[in-house]
């Protein structure tokens, strides 16, 4: 899927003493961060998300547990598993997401580009497709 994309990050060290991931966001992630934010204790058979944003970027990274993420817009779709601490998840504008299965402990951290902005959520998915289609070009 054209709008999202697979971030393998750095990981140092060794099963005997363990691991680092450095993120040095001007150079790992594709936009400069102004927001970070993460959910946790999420029940396993609870589905969030349910929406877009109009203009934010965003890199997702399951730091413990792990996730599906499903990417949808009004032409392609794909769901990606988060299951590992070295790996983000970039998502553009315009793409509907929805995360699930989050297992037992799971901790899924975002990068973001801008500030929250409640303004900036479109919650309501026949609105976003009819936005996308346009935002995208081409036909439904
Ligand atoms: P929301 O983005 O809807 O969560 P999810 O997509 O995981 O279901 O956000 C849940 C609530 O938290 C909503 O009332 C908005 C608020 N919120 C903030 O105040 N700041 C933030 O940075 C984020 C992401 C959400």
């Amino acid at each position: 899927m054209t709008s999202i994309g697979r971030i393998e990050f750095k990981s140092l060290g060794k099963d005997n003493i363990g691991y680092l991931t450095p993120i040095e966001a001007s150079e790992d992630i594709p936009f400069a961060v102004e927001r970070i934010y993460y959910i946790y204790g999420v029940p396993a058979d609870v589905r969030r998300g349910f929406h877009s944003h109009k203009d934010l970027k965003q890199v997702l990274i399951c730091l413990n547990g792990s996730v599906d993420i499903l990417c949808k817009t009004p032409y392609e779709e794909e769901t990606v598993t988060l299951d590992k601490p070295n790996i983000g998840l970039f998502i553009g504008e315009m793409v509907w997401r929805e995360m699930f299965n989050f297992s037992e402990g799971a901790v899924l951290m975002v990068l973001a580009s801008r500030h929250f902005d409640e303004n900036d959520y479109l919650r309501n998915y026949e609105q976003y497709i009819n936005l996308a289609v346009d935002y995208f070009g081409g036909n439904k």
